[in-house]
């Protein structure tokens, strides 16, 4: 029995990856990941140029999980260079990067690959940045122009990050395969506000932001269920997953490898070791030779 998995032709030992965003800015903390069980990590998503992001408050708790709307803070491309240098010598890294225009996409996507990335990862989802993320993610014309410049571009796989803002989301799977994007990673978070009473204004100063947490995982596990029905490419499900049985529905859902963000926050490093070993439990107790095995069951 084997947890090793594949993401079209990228090979992981174990099937969770850190998501962007959580203890992904600096080479040490994606090496740290790396060597506490992910089978990858996904950097913070870096743009052109360094972002000092939203002005705080950016990140509260809610009830099943955490709004933020840090407004891709990062140090731009050219000075992440160090961090991928160490963070490469320690696994697989995939590189999480956004931009306005395709151009951007592909400036970016081929530093990436320069630095090391096994792939790249477009954010073409975040709620709270204006002019990137979301913004342009729901347009399905121009997610397909952005994944085809990229594609056109790199010799390493193209994952496209999308949105559960919308009600195309199939569309827009359909759009990131016919133009040859190699995986599909779902979801980002999705666009929430929290108020707070005592104020009577919005908590965030961005005022809206992104949810994510336990709070996400059914719509999530829904999304990749939806997309898996229209699209052949490999899904990276992503939203809510803190131990096996959150893991697994992604996998009977249709993916075949999947990203840990906000449990990272919640439980530390160590959620990857638990997944993993209570995922192997799960497998043998059920017959499970392989993650494959598992991938879409839900479908069948
Ligand atoms: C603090 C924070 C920062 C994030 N930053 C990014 C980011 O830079 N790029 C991105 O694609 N997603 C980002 N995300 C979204 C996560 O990668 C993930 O898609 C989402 O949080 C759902 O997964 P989770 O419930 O496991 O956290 C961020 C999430 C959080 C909580």
């Amino acid at each position: 029995m084997t947890l090793d998995t594949c993401v079209g032709n990228l090979k992981l030992e174990t099937p969770g990856m850190g998501a962007s965003g959580i203890m992904d800015e600096t080479g040490k903390s994606m090496a740290r990941m790396l060597s506490s069980g992910a089978g990858a990590a996904v950097t913070k998503s870096i743009g052109l140029q360094p972002n000092l992001g939203h002005k705080n408050p950016t990140f509260t708790e809610v009830k099943g999980g955490f709004v933020n709307a840090m407004g891709l803070p990062n140090p731009g491309i050219e000075l992440f260079k160090e961090e991928m240098e160490a963070a490469v010598s320690a696994g697989k890294v995939i590189g999480s990067i956004y931009g306005a225009t395709a151009d951007d996409f592909v400036i970016l996507a081929g530093k990436m690959e320069d630095y090391g990335a096994a792939a790249v990862e477009l954010n073409l989802s975040c709620p709270h940045a204006k002019g990137y993320g979301m913004e342009i993610g729901v347009d399905a014309e121009l997610v397909g122009d952005i994944v085809s410049a990229v594609k056109s571009s790199l010799t390493i796989p193209v994952w496209a990050k999308l949105t559960p803002n919308t009600h195309i989301l199939k569309e827009l799977a359909v759009a990131v395969q016919d133009a040859g994007g190699d995986a599909i990673v779902a979801i980002n978070t999705l666009k929430a506000m929290v108020i707070s009473p005592e104020f009577g204004r919005p908590f965030l100063s961005n005022k809206f932001g992104g949810l994510s947490g336990p709070a996400v995982r059914s719509v999530g596990v829904r999304a990749v269920y939806d997309i898996r029905t229209v699209v052949d490419i490999p899904i990276v499900g992503v939203g809510g997953i803190s131990d096996w049985r959150d893991a697994t529905q992604y996998i009977m859902a249709g993916a075949c490898a999947f990203q840990v963000g906000s449990a990272i926050a919640a439980k530390g490093l160590k959620v990857f070791e638990s997944i993993n070993r209570d995922l192997e439990e799960f497998m043998r107790d059920f017959g499970y030779g392989a993650i494959k095995d598992m991938v879409g069951v839900a479908h069948e």
